[in-house]
């Protein structure tokens, strides 16, 4: 069985200051993860057929796999973080500040409430479908680096969560998730790199 690691970006600049969405650079903390992701991935692929790493499109992700070396990089739109419309760049707390009705809705229905002018979980759930299908036809080891969000949703699918339970999966930043699929289902491990 081939291994296929999921992990979000190392922290972002926005992550630090609680916004959302965008495509900014990784602060000093998520640079060290970058580093610490490659010597990890060079030492658990060394034994392995040849790897590939797939990115989003965004800085954060492609900054994230920037050290490692010998792997070759795809870039997938698909694997970009759910686009938050009109909240996009703001916090939490200014969307509940400044537009009640929405985070209220968000709250109350996650999974299929969509952002004015973005999206929803269920509408990343469908853009993922082709990323779905080429992950699961390839036969050497790959390692997805994306978003909360994203992942959420390839990790909800390959552990055959119910859809409701996406929105809320446990995705942190600096962990690696390493997922088996053998005869006997799937095998999980998690590798918490850094705080
Ligand atoms: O805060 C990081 C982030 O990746 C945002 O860009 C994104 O909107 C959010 O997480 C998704 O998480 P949630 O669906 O819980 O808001």
């Amino acid at each position: 069985p081939r291994p296929i690691l999921l992990t979000r970006h190392g922290e972002s600049r926005d992550n630090v200051r609680g916004r959302i969405g965008g495509d900014p650079a990784l602060s000093e903390k998520g640079e060290l993860y970058a580093k610490k992701l490659a010597n990890f991935l060079e030492k658990r692929l060394q034994a392995e057929r040849t790897a590939s790493i797939w990115t989003s499109t965004l800085q954060r992700t492609v900054l994230t796999a920037g050290p490692v070396i010998g792997i070759p990089k795809i870039q997938w739109r698909a694997l970009d973080e759910i686009n938050a419309g009109v909240c996009e760049g703001m916090t939490y707390e200014e969307i509940n500040k400044n537009m009640p009705e929405e985070y209220a809705s968000r709250k109350s229905d996650k999974l299929s409430y969509r952002y004015p002018r973005g999206e929803s979980y269920l509408d990343v759930i469908q853009r993922l479908e082709p990323v779905m299908i080429e992950l699961e036809r390839q036969r050497a080891p790959l390692v997805v680096i994306s978003h909360q969000a994203v992942l959420r949703a390839l990790y909800g699918y390959f552990a055959d969560k119910p859809l409701e339970e996406i929105p809320y999966i446990d995705v942190p930043l600096h962990t690696i998730i390493e997922i088996q699929m053998g005869v006997s289902g799937v095998q999980e491990k998690r590798y918490k790199l850094m705080d």
